[in-house]
């Protein structure tokens, strides 16, 4: 009925485009964000390179349109992330620009309507995005992919490191750091990059951007007090509107085929007694790591299902051949996969726990449906994630230490079986119901995504 109210008043509401960063765990909340927003009317023009595009036919509702890399610059090393992420908005500023020209040409021409320019729906990383906006003109927003925490940890590490805490000594890194309870120095981002100088400007860039508000695909009920801090740091209108993948149904954005077969397996276990195991799109494991693993979850007794991507372990001859012992003890117990379809095994009855990376998407993928999670963190956002689920939420176990596989049997014990693990579960299965509170009518990223919806309206006007 929406939509045919919106066809008599001559059609849907403003166009918005978004513009992901490429990779996995970005494009999939950009495209959750999208559907969303498509839902309340606004026509969604996806920019991304053709390389990253998910299955279109999957997202017959976006129009999709290609960005083309302009640079001449060849970049050659693939560990410094800054300078990865400084070229790709070199390469693809002109592109994005000459596409909103273009739009703005073809809207004039059409509907003679000036006042109905197009909103431009950004990742951070894509900061080049903002300088485009500014450029012609055009309002816009910024959508963060992370916690609250994580941006506001983000945001203090310039002043950490003028009261003299950087380069961060070894010895500090299990202190707390200053206003930023219960983190450690050892949960920062930085330690992760290459020059320290280079992060900081990097920092200063993204969290100093013009935009006119800010997205988190968050909950008030999980940050209130990290959004209280970041309010107080940054002065543009913040809206946690999450888990925005139970506002609104999104569908599949995987940029890599999923396997339908592990749904049909879980359907044969009992309710509550498989391990997931996924790291998300981008950790890598060491050869002796992938080994820890899999003895850790053989010698655990749990039936499990585990993801490993292809290239996700560096090794020197296949993963197959190496696993062929594991295979033959495991059996019928346990179900490798080259890519799962995350949410609806996590939504699985049988599911009873989560060996995560702590990506967010996959940490929020987890809390919603109220599965316990064993934390084991590699990069980026994913310390600060980690420790919160373990501290703050209460609902996960650390692995602090090196992989070991006796470590690992005892992690998912607990977790799954033993007394001890009691509560841990029944946080998570209470942390389950909160959530869905907040994305009910009423519910705290209802009315924000409601405030959201009219920002954006007005900003038409
Ligand atoms: C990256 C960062 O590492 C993460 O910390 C940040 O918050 C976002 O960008 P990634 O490492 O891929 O993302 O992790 P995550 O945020 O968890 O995203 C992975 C996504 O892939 C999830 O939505 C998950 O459902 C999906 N996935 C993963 C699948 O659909 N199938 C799989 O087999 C594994």
């Amino acid at each position: 009925p929406r939509d045919r109210e919106m066809e008599e008043q001559g059609g849907r509401r403003r166009c918005l485009v978004l513009v992901p960063y490429p990779l996995q765990g970005h494009i999939t909340p950009m495209l959750q964000l999208g559907t969303i927003l498509h839902s309340r009317g606004f026509s969604i023009t996806i920019a991304l390179s053709q390389f990253d595009f998910p299955d279109t036919s999957n997202l017959p509702d976006f129009v999709f349109q290609p960005l083309l890399n302009d640079s001449l610059s060849k970049f050659n090393d693939p560990d410094d992330i800054v300078a990865l992420i400084s070229n790709l908005n070199l390469s693809y500023r002109v592109s994005l620009q000459e596409l909103l020209i273009e739009m703005i040409e073809k809207q004039q021409l059409e509907r003679q309507d000036p006042q109905e320019l197009p909103c431009i729906i950004y990742d951070p990383l894509m900061y080049s995005a903002e300088a485009v906006a500014h450029h012609l003109k055009l309002p816009s927003i910024v959508l963060h992919p992370s916690s609250v925490a994580f941006l506001l940890a983000f945001c203090v590490c310039p002043k950490i490191q003028k009261e003299g805490y950087t380069p961060f000594q070894v010895s500090k890194s299990l202190e707390l750091v200053p206003e930023l309870y219960p983190l450690r120095f050892k949960d920062l981002p930085v330690f992760d990059v290459k020059s320290v100088d280079d992060f900081l400007q990097f920092v200063t860039t993204v969290s100093n951007l013009r935009t006119s508000c800010m997205i988190l695909n968050s909950i008030d009920c999980l940050e209130q007090q990290s959004l209280a801090q970041l309010r107080q740091k940054l002065q543009v209108p913040i809206f946690l509107i999450g888990p925005m993948h139970k506002l609104v149904p999104a569908p599949s954005s995987s940029l890599l085929e999923e396997d339908r077969s592990c749904i049909s397996w879980l359907d044969k276990q009992t309710e509550n007694s498989v391990v997931y195991v996924s790291f998300g799109s981008i950790a890598s494991l060491e050869e002796k790591e992938l080994a820890e693993m899999a003895w850790g979850l053989a010698n655990s007794k749990q039936p499990f299902l585990w993801v490993l991507r292809p290239g996700s372990v560096h090794v020197s001859e296949s993963v197959d051949s190496l696993l062929d012992d594991f295979k033959e003890t495991i059996g019928e117990r346990g179900r490798i996969v080259k890519w799962a379809l995350q949410k609806e095994v996590l939504a699985h009855s049988a599911v009873g726990g989560f060996w995560s990376h702590c990506g967010w998407n996959s940490t929020l993928e987890s809390v919603s449906e109220g599965v316990p999670m064993i934390c084991r963190p590699f990069t980026a956002d994913q310390k600060v994630i980690g420790r919160y689920v373990n501290h703050v939420w209460r609902v996960g176990i650390e692995l602090e230490n090196v992989f070991e596989r006796g470590e690992i049997e005892r992690a998912i014990k607990l977790l799954m079986v033993e007394k001890e693990g009691e509560e841990i579960r029944q946080r998570a299965a209470e942390l389950k119901l909160e959530l869905q509170l907040s994305v009910q009518k009423g519910g705290s990223s209802y009315n924000s995504l409601n405030e959201l919806v009219e920002l954006i309206m007005l900003q038409s006007k």
